[in-house]
C-alpha cells in the first residue's frame, strides 16, 4: 500500500472523539481546511447540500451552548461549525442526509490530521430550530449537527468497536 494509502486508513482508525480543549485558538486556515474537507465530501447528484456556521464569538457559543447536555464542550472549544442542510438544495431525504454525514466525517478526518480533535454532538438537534434562530438562518437549513473542535487537552480518548464478525451477517 502506499504511504497516502496507509496514512488515510490510520487516521481512520485513530480518529476519536475529543471533548476537552486547550485554550489554544484554532487558526483560520485550520477552519478554512477542515470546511474545504467537508465541501469535497460525496453527495447524492453531487447536490452538496450541506452550509456551514463558523462560531467564534463566545457569547454566541455560549448561548448555543445552553442548549444541550454538553454544554461545556461547545464553551471551552474555541470553534464551533453548525452543519446544516439545505433542504432546497435536497432531492432525497435519506440521500441527503447520508451526504451530510460524509461531509461531518471528512471534516472530522481533517480535524484529527491537522492535530486538532473535534466531536460532532447530535444532542442538540432536540433544539435544531433555536440554533437555526440564533444564528439566523435561511428558512431552508435545518441543522444536522454541531461540530466542535480545539486542541485537545490529552490524547488518551480510547474507544470500542463491535468485532467485525458480529457485523458480517453474510459472507457469500
Ligand atoms: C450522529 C452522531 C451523534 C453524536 N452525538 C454526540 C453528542 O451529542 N455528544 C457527544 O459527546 N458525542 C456525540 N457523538 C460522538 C460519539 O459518542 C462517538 O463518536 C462514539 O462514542 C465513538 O467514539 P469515537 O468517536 O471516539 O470513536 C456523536 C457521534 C455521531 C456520529
Amino acid at each position: 500500500m502506499s504511504e497516502t494509502g496507509q496514512a488515510v486508513l490510520d487516521a481512520i482508525r485513530s480518529r476519536r472523539s475529543i471533548r476537552q480543549y486547550s485554550d489554544d485558538p484554532v487558526s483560520d486556515d485550520d477552519v478554512r481546511a477542515i470546511l474545504e474537507a467537508g465541501r469535497w465530501a460525496p453527495s447524492g447528484l453531487n447536490n452538496q447540500p450541506w452550509r456551514f456556521g463558523v462560531v467564534r464569538d463566545p457569547e454566541c457559543k455560549n448561548t448555543i451552548s445552553e442548549l444541550t447536555r454538553y454544554r461545556e464542550i461547545i464553551r471551552n472549544a474555541p470553534v464551533i461549525i453548525a452543519v446544516f442542510l439545505d433542504n432546497d438544495a435536497g432531492y432525497d431525504r435519506v440521500k441527503d442526509c447520508q451526504s451530510i454525514g460524509a461531509c461531518l466525517q471528512n471534516m472530522w478526518l481533517a480535524t484529527h490530521t491537522l492535530g486538532l480533535g473535534g466531536v460532532w454532538i447530535g444532542e442538540i438537534l432536540k433544539n435544531k430550530e433555536r440554533v437555526a434562530e440564533i444564528l439566523e438562518t435561511p428558512e431552508s437549513h435545518e441543522l444536522m449537527a454541531v461540530f466542535a473542535v480545539g486542541h485537545p487537552k490529552h490524547q488518551q480518548q480510547e474507544s470500542q468497536r463491535k468485532e467485525l464478525s458480529e457485523l458480517i451477517f453474510k459472507e457469500l
